[in-house]
């Protein structure tokens, strides 16, 4: 048993790097994590290992379209299954132990197991409690299930299965039009899965803005995968090998079937606060199951806090990451705060898509007079020699002051370029003011201040 100032139940990117910074604010600091290792589901089964695929499969898909045409001839290279999982696993380990790394230099306690809070200044793990005078609830969220569809991690997956498939399936159905669907969705169509994509709503990534949504699911179509959408899935029957989905249209109820290897469910992520104990505490929690925050993620217990996935706001790496260092400040008697308006969004299949800010519509709704700057990436030297003409950064100013609204990217690093709009707007900035600020040439980067200029007198290479 020890006394803590801080102790924080979860080590995903919320949870550990609140720790780092509550240390780094002089706070005794623990970390409570029951997984062999540290990072939660974005370093062990989300982000950091769907990237690795990503990449990978981006490189066999550059191999096979691209280098022909640049003069690199040869032999294609083909799937070796096994050895890109091991180097999605190598990722992961050395990502996972930086975080241990980054524990030990900044004395942060990593309490091994999983944590309860029995009562307020308490915390148990194994069969060890700790006092803490602060409680950081930073256990992040779980796929959330479908009715009628039992997930087996083999046949029938989440995204956790997805990531470590004994070989790649020759047909997939993907349930849910949502990031995971689409960007594992795309992974496997690279790799030469036929990919079908089965979406309730009439547009892919809820939303997100609308004409960046449909060039999107344009170029995935491109890209060989198939969309059923306006459907329903209402079962999915499986076997050790196979399944079968059954959905319903909405437009006129038809019901179809459909077989695949395997089916990905992708429908969404619920809060993870199961075992915690806080109903017992009486901690207050929203009607979605995620646990109620006041202004500083405080909970109505005093001293007991909540960050990330476990409170509300959109299931972001990042913007649990802003809430972790934003409540250490806040227990070390600073004044931590978030800015929910900048918050980037990125979808990282490729081409990218990346957002920031207000949409069109919702724009609209608020009755808000705006314009808009759109650039192409074909307008674009570095983009054309890189074959990554596809795609255009717009951005939304307001019609009277200029200032930046919002802004959506689909096309080469814009997951990387949308930050420049992010600075942007965080010192109110205006569409002139990134105009007019020189950007490197030949950079993707130049699409972004094309785009800033068509908001005024106009692009120049359009
Ligand atoms: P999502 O909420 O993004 O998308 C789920 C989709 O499933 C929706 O379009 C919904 O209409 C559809 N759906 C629901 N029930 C259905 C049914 N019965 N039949 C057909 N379609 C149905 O959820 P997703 O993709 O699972 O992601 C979960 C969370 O993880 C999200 O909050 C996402 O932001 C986050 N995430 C973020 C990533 C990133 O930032 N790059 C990567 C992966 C996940």
């Amino acid at each position: 048993m020890a006394d803590y100032d801080v102790i924080i139940i979860g080590s995903g990117p919320g949870g550990y790097v609140s720790a780092i910074r509550c240390a780094q604010l002089g706070l005794k600091t623990a970390c409570v994590e029951g997984r062999d290792t540290l990072g939660g589901t974005c370093l062990n089964v989300g982000c950091i290992p769907s990237k690795a695929l990503l990449h990978a499969s981006h490189m066999l898909h550059e191999a096979e379209h691209n280098f022909a045409a640049m003069g690199l001839k040869g032999k294609s290279p083909s799937v070796d299954w096994k050895q890109m999982l091991a180097y999605k696993d190598d990722v992961i380990s050395q990502n996972t132990k930086g975080i241990e790394f980054l524990f030990k230099k900044n004395k942060v306690d990593w309490l091994k197991g999983w944590g309860s809070i029995p009562a307020p200044g308490k915390v148990k793990v194994g069969e060890e409690t700790h006092n803490a005078r602060n409680i950081v609830i930073a256990t992040g969220s779980v796929s959330s299930s479908l009715p009628g569809v039992e997930v087996d991690e083999k046949v029938v997956v989440t995204s956790t299965g997805a990531l470590e498939l004994n070989k790649v399936p020759k047909k997939m159905v993907v349930i849910g039009a949502g990031v995971i669907g689409l960007e594992m969705g795309s992974v496997y169509a690279r790799l030469g899965t036929e990919v079908e994509v089965i979406e309730f709503l009439d547009a892919v990534t809820p939303g997100m803005d609308a004409e960046i949504a449909k060039t999107f699911q344009r170029t995935l179509k491109k890209q060989g995968l198939k969309f059923t959408m306006g459907a329903a899935v209402q079962k999915v029957e499986a076997t050790k090998t196979k399944a079968k989905v059954t959905y319903k249209l909405r437009k006129n109820d038809a019901e179809a079937t459909v077989d695949a290897d395997v089916v990905l469910v992708a429908t969404g992520r619920k809060p993870f606060t199961d075992g915690l104990g806080l109903a017992e505490l009486g901690v207050e929690m929203t009607d979605r199951g995620q646990v109620k925050v006041g202004d500083h993620w405080n909970t109505n217990v005093a001293g007991i806090y909540a960050i990330g996935d476990a409170i509300e706001g959109p299931m972001l790496a990042h913007k649990a990451e802003d809430e972790g260092i934003g409540v250490a400040e806040t227990i070390a008697g600073q004044k931590g705060h978030v800015n929910y308006g900048v918050i980037p969004g990125v979808i990282y299949t490729s081409p990218e898509v990346a957002s920031v800010g207000q949409t069109e519509e919702q724009l609209k709704e608020a009755g808000r007079a705006y314009k808009v700057g759109k650039f192409s990436f074909m307008g674009n030297g570095r983009a054309k020699a890189n074959f990554a003409g596809e795609g255009f950064v717009k951005i939304l100013a307001d019609a009277e002051t200029d200032r930046v609204l919002g802004a959506h990217m689909i096309g080469p690093m814009v997951g990387d370029l949308i930050h420049e709009i992010c600075v942007g707007m965080e010192f109110g900035a205006a569409a002139e003011d990134i105009a007019r600020t020189c950007h490197a040439h030949p950079t993707y980067s130049e699409a972004v201040r094309e785009a800033a200029l068509a908001c005024g007198d106009g692009a120049i290479h359009s």
